[in-house]
C-alpha cells in the first residue's frame, strides 16, 4: 500500500535515458503488469507491440513528431486499442471502452517500470496513420500511446497539479477553471 502510493507520487516522465539495455525479463514484467489492468467486461481490448530495433525506433521517433528522445530509450511499447474485440460485445461505447482498456494498461506499465527502477514517458503526440502503417496495424487496431522505457538519466521534479481546483464533492459546485 505504502509502496504503491510512493510510486504514484514519485513516478515522473523521463526524457533522458542511459544506454543500459532493459532485460527481457523486465520487459515481460511490464507486459504482464499491463495485462493485469482492468478492462471492460474483461475483454482486454488492447495489444502491445515492443519496438527495440534502431530502425524501428528511428521511424517511430519520426512519426512521434520528431521527439528524438524516443531513440535514446532502449525500448518503446506501443499500446493499442483493439476496437473489434470491444465491438463484439459493446455498441455505442465500445471504442471508448477499448481506449480505456489500453490506457489503464499504460498506467500499470508506468508504475511497474518505476518499481523496477526504470523510467518511462507516455507519448501521445504522434501521427497515428504513420505509426499504424509502420507497425502494419490492421484497421481495427488503433495505437493509443507510445511508452518509452529505459534507465533514467535525469530526475525531474513534479510539474504542479491543479489539486482542489479540479475537485468537486457530491456535484459540480463551482465555476470550472476553464470558464
Ligand atoms: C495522453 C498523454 C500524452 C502525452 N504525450 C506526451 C508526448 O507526446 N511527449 C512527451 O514528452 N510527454 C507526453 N506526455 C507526458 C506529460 O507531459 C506528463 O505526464 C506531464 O507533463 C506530467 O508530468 P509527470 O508525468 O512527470 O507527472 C503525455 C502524457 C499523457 C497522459
Amino acid at each position: 500500500m505504502k509502496e504503491c502510493i510512493e510510486a504514484i507520487e514519485n513516478r515522473r516522465s523521463i526524457r533522458k535515458f542511459k544506454s543500459k539495455q532493459v532485460s527481457k525479463s523486465d520487459i515481460n514484467i511490464l507486459l504482464h503488469s499491463a495485462q493485469m489492468a482492468p478492462s471492460a467486461g474483461n475483454l482486454q481490448a488492447r495489444e502491445f507491440i515492443v519496438v527495440s530495433s534502431e530502425e524501428g525506433k528511428e521511424k517511430l521517433a519520426r512519426a512521434a513528431l520528431k521527439q528524438e528522445f524516443l531513440r535514446e530509450a532502449p525500448v518503446t511499447i506501443v499500446v493499442c486499442a483493439n476496437l473489434k474485440r470491444s465491438e463484439m460485445r459493446y455498441r455505442a461505447r465500445s471504442a471508448l471502452y477499448a481506449i480505456q482498456d489500453a490506457t489503464a494498461s499504460v498506467m500499470n506499465i508506468l508504475l511497474a517500470a518505476y518499481s523496477l527502477g526504470l523510467g518511462t514517458c507516455w507519448m501521445g503526440a504522434f501521427d497515428e496513420k504513420e505509426v499504424s502503417s509502420l507497425l502494419g496495424l490492421p484497421e481495427h487496431v488503433r495505437p493509443i500511446a507510445l511508452v518509452v522505457v529505459g534507465y533514467p538519466d535525469e530526475a525531474p521534479t513534479a510539474p504542479p497539479r491543479l489539486d482542489e481546483k479540479i475537485e468537486h464533492w457530491e456535484k459540480w459546485t463551482s465555476q470550472s477553471i476553464d470558464d
